[in-house]
């Protein structure tokens, strides 16, 4: 049965940073597009009025996207309306029954706020009996390892069914992470190179240059890997693994991302080095003596027959020279030419693909160096997606779109994420000091040598 379009939209924790930052600019940029036409209801503790919420949206939408239109902002003020109460109050949620009215069945209840409260509001909104045929949005960290996974899913479960229960991962949201199924599918080259026979090894770099700031509290008990490995990154692992859906179903793709996450195998300690950059400890927030990682890498394997064999190394950290989340695929040598001078020593390709800060391709050929004698030098051939085809959505924009009107394409399932904790809860928390580096530098040494002696290919930041 096709999914209803959302009746109204209920943000809990609409004053919260992940409403400012991320959730309201993709409502202002969905409204410039003519696609809102759902009264929004947010929902937060704070004692505001209707002026203090416009202008906390006026500035979220200035702070991420620049001066906003002033009849598109109006358009989006108009629909604005507020709630306020504890999420622990049967009262506040009388109010927003009062508010949604009959539109309530169709409405999308959207929690952007810290997750212990995810199953205090899905059961305030149950015994409303708001949750009939309405929706439920979560963000990630769904759990904190795999028990808790499931027992938050039981909690939850309860009040909704898996079918209208969405798992936010934004990274699903983003089009160049989607970009990588066109690219490897849509490009017999490639498709047919994309396995064990052709490819030596994949490595998946996310470098940040920012540190915690002022997220050291919420950081602190979390950690590189489950911050943005467990989830992000294995969902870019699973687009740059996977095998073709077998069907256009936005089911087929989730299924089939699911499917090679299953078959990733269990981290073990020995295959992973942690990282803490060097002045961490004194953000504030952060405990004195933590052993939490702001960077990891980790060499994966994956037991399929298209994989196996073929390293996958994902590495992530804070603090480091640049941000950018570039795959490279190294494809295996080609024989040497005869011709070629016998000192000269051929580089593999490479097949480089951007995914931030803007998305793009490179590919490392070679080419005959001009000269008397054969010699091959690596050139690159590159495209940037974003000057050739256009700028692409916000990956919340897609993600808050998918909300309303209830397509379940880009958000995750809940064997995913189980699948997910289970990849990495042997190396969660392990009480050994993660290796000191300093900021501005690519994480600790013994992580270079990870991939092996000639260490990790430089990601290409200009293409
Ligand atoms: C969030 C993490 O989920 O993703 C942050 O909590 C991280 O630590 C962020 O910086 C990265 O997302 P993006 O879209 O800014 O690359």
């Amino acid at each position: 049965m096709p999914a209803r379009p959302a009746g109204a939209l209920v943000l809990f924790g609409i004053t919260g940073d992940l409403a400012k930052k991320l959730v309201l600019p993709a409502l202002y940029r969905l409204e410039e597009r003519g696609d809102l036409d759902q009264p929004i209801i947010g929902v937060a503790r704070s004692d505001w009025h209707q002026d203090d919420l416009v202008r906390h949206a006026r500035e979220a939408v200035e702070d991420a996207l620049g001066k906003p239109k002033a009849e598109v902002f109006s358009r989006l003020a108009d629909r604005l309306s507020y709630v306020q109460g504890e999420y622990d109050d049967s009262r506040t949620f009388d109010r927003v029954k009062q508010r949604v009215g009959p539109r309530a069945s169709s409405a999308v209840y959207y929690l952007a706020v810290p997750p212990p409260v995810f199953a205090v509001v899905a059961e305030a909104l149950a015994r409303e009996g708001l949750n009939k045929q309405s929706r439920l949005v979560v963000e990630k960290p769904f759990g904190h390892d795999l028990s808790s996974a499931k027992a938050l899913d039981q909690k939850l479960r309860q009040f909704f069914p898996e079918e209208r229960l969405f798992r936010v991962d934004h990274f699903l949201g983003k089009e160049s992470v989607e970009d990588l199924l066109v690219f490897r599918f849509a490009n017999g080259l490639f498709e047919q190179v994309w396995n064990r026979d052709h490819v030596q090894s994949v490595q998946l770099t996310f470098a940040e240059n920012l540190d915690v700031a002022d997220r050291g509290g919420f950081y602190d008990p979390v950690g590189a890997i489950r911050d943005v490995v467990q989830n992000h990154l294995f969902q870019v692992l699973a687009y740059l693994a996977m095998d073709s859906p077998s069907g256009s179903d936005p089911e087929a793709e989730q299924r089939e991302r699911t499917r090679l996450l299953r078959a990733v195998r269990t981290l073990s300690k020995r295959n992973v080095v942690r990282g803490q950059y060097d002045g961490y400890r004194k953000v504030e927030g952060v405990k004195a003596n933590s052993t939490t990682e702001t960077y990891v890498a980790m060499r994966m394997a994956i037991d399929n027959a298209r994989w196996e064999g073929v390293p996958f190394y994902v590495r992530t950290g804070k603090c480091l020279p640049e941000t950018i989340l570039q795959a490279v695929v190294e494809l295996k040598p080609a024989p040497r030419l005869p011709q070629l001078e016998r000192h000269n020593s051929v580089a593999p390709n490479l097949i480089r693909l951007r995914m931030q800060p803007s998305a793009g391709i490179t590919l490392d050929i070679q080419a005959k160096e001009p000269g008397p004698g054969y010699r091959a030098k690596t050139v690159p051939l590159s495209v940037d997606f974003e000057r050739t085809l256009g700028p692409t959505q916000l990956a919340y924009e897609r993600v808050v779109s998918d909300a309303l009107s209830g397509s379940r394409i880009h958000f995750t399932s809940q064997e995913a994420v189980e699948q997910s904790w289970r990849i990495v809860d042997p190396v969660l928390d392990l009480p050994d000091l993660p290796v000191s580096y300093k900021p501005g530098t690519w994480g600790p040494e013994q992580a270079e040598r990870l991939p092996g002696r000639e260490g990790w290919i430089r990601v290409d930041t200009d293409i």
